[in-house]
């Protein structure tokens, strides 16, 4: 499936730039293939248009905000977030501006500390993370990146329990455990639960991350994937702490995901220093992008142009859901060379 041409994935929200690397000016985005451009309005909401003026086809993200709106730095055009044009310099005083004079609009939303992006009517809201209003719970921003893989591969190996021995051999991964846990799985509209327990390897800056003295521990995780892109992760811990991961790959292009990570965990600044949990999460991810990019961007919906083993019923079940998502939605799957 190539992201790109369904355009069905246009109808669901991304997280797309933190909302603080707006407050200096406006900042470009390719979202699914689209060029766009966001900034903050007047009253500090993030605004999402094309990043293409109507007049003269400039990039209006090298432009400024002028009053809350994008003015194009060619010939001083102004938009609203809607797109509506709500200045012409050259216009003559009193003269309407004519309603054509637009570019087109996109939905945009400030959540989790980011600017969330939909170019379509969305179908399904923005995931919901109820320790981020909790305040036994702490947020802690990890990464924002740029990862040659595409969204659906991240997503799968999220829920792949076979990987750990060999890709996390580094971090928490047990090479003398090759076999995968079981795992339970439910289906939801939009989302896939599933819950998992396993034992890993609890290396030294973990011991002192998570106050576990021993050289392993054990994992009681629940994940939680959000169509097509995004997942929550609950690892729960035998003394208590919560470690809450969500990973977003919002779609850049076919190839490219902009990868969003942040935690809530139920410990303190002063338990564990935000900069140790996101060193250890950073190791175990690096570990997750050296294989990721050597993976075709490709993911074919249809079961037989890849081999599967038991453990990755829960890709399957994510091919099977974009599948039904793409034919609901009168879509034909697009690969490479058709
Ligand atoms: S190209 Fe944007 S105002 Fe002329
Ligand atoms: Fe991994």
């Amino acid at each position: 499936m190539l992201a790109t041409k369904q355009p069905v994935l246009k109808r669901f929200w991304y997280p797309v730039i933190p909302i603080e690397h707006l407050a200096s000016g406006p900042q470009a985005f390719e979202l699914l293939g689209e060029k766009i451009v966001l900034w903050l309005t007047a009253d500090g909401q993030p605004a999402a248009v094309a990043d293409r003026c109507c007049h003269r086809t400039a990039q209006l993200s090298k432009g400024q905000v002028i009053q809350g709106n994008i003015r194009c730095p060619y010939h001083g055009w102004s938009f609203n977030a809607s797109g509506n044009c709500m200045q012409v310099p050259q216009l003559e005083q009193g003269k309407p501006i004519p309603s054509n004079y637009k570019v087109p609009s996109y939905h945009c939303a400030k959540r989790y500390g980011y600017a969330w992006v939909s170019l379509d009517d969305p179908l399904a809201q923005i995931p919901e993370i109820p320790e981020a209003s909790d305040p036994q719970f702490r947020y802690i921003q990890q990464f924002y990146e740029r990862w040659e893989c595409s969204g659906l591969r991240l997503m799968e190996n999220e829920f792949d329990n076979a990987h750990f021995s060999f890709v996390h051999q580094g971090t928490f991964g047990n090479i003398q455990q090759p076999e995968p846990a079981e795992v339970d799985l439910m289906e939801l509209e939009y989302s896939i639960h599933m819950k998992t327990a396993y034992s890993v390897i609890n290396p030294s800056l973990q011991q002192k991350n998570l106050k576990i003295n021993q050289s392993t521990t054990l994992r009681t995780n629940e994940l939680i994937w959000f169509v097509p892109f995004s997942r929550m992760l609950y690892i729960r811990y035998p003394n208590g702490l919560v470690h809450g991961i969500f990973t977003a790959a919002t779609p850049i292009n076919d190839s490219a995901s902009q990868i969003v990570q942040f935690c809530f965990r139920n410990d303190t600044e002063a338990d564990t220093p935000a900069s140790d949990v996101i060193a250890f999460d950073r190791a175990v991810t690096l570990e997750d992008k050296a294989v990721l990019e050597t993976t075709d961007y490709d993911i074919p919906l249809v079961l037989s142009k890849e081999q599967h083993m038991s453990s990755d019923k829960p890709g399957l079940m994510m091919r099977y859901k974009l599948a039904a998502l793409l034919k609901e939605h009168g879509e034909i799957e697009h690969c490479k060379g058709i």
